[in-house]
């Protein structure tokens, strides 16, 4: 990857000496999905694959972009002595330029452009993260060019301002932490109230992650998430009307079952159910896991799905395709949604041997009945950023 990139380097933009590489992986989220704008639990992990930069100083304030996935766009000229905001015109680049933007933010300004390509394996509108990958690669990148002070979690809290203030869609931490403190074969597990976590080795004894993309692109998705959002926060002051509580995170399914009457509205009573519900199975998923029982945590992972499908309504017809489909065939363990919904990608726990029967037969009935392909990737779970 990385000296197919230089070479793309000198073809875009010349000169490649003194050139420096970095990485950021995608993610993929076990369980606790919709949770972490709910002061929830979550349990993503990183991947192997993920976004590469190739990148060299420049000594104006210049940056231009290539990014080999956009080919078409070609390159990106932005100024960084004039004032940063959101704008069509930045197309792809509007990731990154908004983490420049929230450096700036937060009193970390850049003295000098750049000349960087971009490119990326994972792929685009999956709901694995290139978004969120693509924004802490910038952050890293630019802790690493310009020598600024910053954690690994800032570099995702910085992303995640980003997302929410640059580019309008108001999505929790999840994404950009998982992406940021990555480990290499562990899960992540957060409380997204307090930002505590724990590593917890994904040990699958004999099976492995499978994950299914159902290359339905979401469209629409982002307005319907900060729909699914604002529900949930009306459902959470209906609630505090006769309950004291921060968010819906802190009830228990008890708690929620002797308050629900007072959200006094079906929809808002589902969205809420799902949020509470789906941490209380994050935190009993995770444990199972540590108990070595693979068993209940595909359990827990189905439930989700449903949950996700009936309650949140987040899924659609590929997605639920894919799951039922996946569900059918012996030696699957668990298979669940995974990221925003509305399309994108679906995780499951396959046994080793199980596999291969998995992407055909699922392959197969996910084309006769949607019309088109699914795309699958039997993935490992890698570190976060890095410098290669
Ligand atoms: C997207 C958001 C995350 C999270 C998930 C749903 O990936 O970026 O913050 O809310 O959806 O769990």
């Amino acid at each position: 990857m990385k000296q197919t990139m230089i070479k793309e380097f000198e073809k875009v933009f010349g000169d490649s000496t003194g050139v420096r590489t970095f990485f950021a992986p995608g993610r993929v989220n076990l369980i606790g999905e919709h949770t972490d704008y709910n002061g929830g639990h979550v349990f993503p992990c990183a991947l192997t694959i993920g976004t590469y930069a190739v990148v060299k100083p420049r000594t104006d304030m210049t940056v231009r972009f290539y990014s080999m996935n956009f080919e078409k766009e070609g390159v990106i000229t932005v100024d960084l002595s004039g004032e940063l905001k959101p704008d069509k015109s930045l197309k792809w680049t509007a990731y990154p330029v908004g983490v420049i933007w929230a450096f700036a933010e937060k009193g970390m300004m850049v003295n000098h452009g750049f000349d960087v390509v971009i490119n990326g394996n994972i792929p685009n509108s999956s709901g694995l993260s290139s978004s969120a990958s693509l924004e802490v690669l910038t952050g890293f990148m630019l802790k690493n060019l310009y020598g600024f002070e910053v954690s690994n979690q800032d570099l995702a809290l910085i992303g995640q301002f980003s997302e929410n203030k640059f580019n309008g869609v108001n999505c929790g931490i999840m994404d950009q932490f998982a992406i940021a403190m990555g480990k290499k074969d562990c899960a992540i597990f957060l409380d997204t109230n307090t930002l505590k976590y724990e590593y917890t080795p994904v040990k699958l004894s004999g099976s492995k992650l499978v994950i299914a993309c159902s290359n339905k692109k979401r469209g629409l998705g982002d307005s319907k998430y900060n729909e699914r959002r604002s529900q949930c926060e009306e459902a959470l002051r209906r609630i505090q009307t006769v309950k004291k509580v921060d968010t819906l995170g802190d009830l228990t399914e008890e708690e929620f079952e002797s308050v629900r009457s007072a959200v006094n509205d079906p929809v808002l009573e589902k969205r809420a159910k799902h949020a509470v519900y789906e941490n209380r199975r994050t935190v009993k998923a995770v444990a199972a896991l540590k108990a070595n029982d693979i068993e209940t945590f595909g359990k827990l992972m189905i439930a989700s799905d449903d949950s996700l499908r009936d309650d949140y309504e987040v899924t659609g017809v590929e997605l639920d395709t894919l799951v039922a489909e996946a569900l059918k065939v012996k030696g699957v363990i668990g298979s669940r949604m995974t990221g925003a919904g509305f399309g994108g990608c679906t995780v499951s726990i396959v046994k080793d041997e199980a596999i291969d029967d998995f992407i055909k037969s699922v392959g197969e009935a996910y084309k006769a009945k949607i019309g088109y392909a699914a795309d699958f990737y039997v993935v490992e779970v890698g570190d976060g950023p890095s410098e290669i």
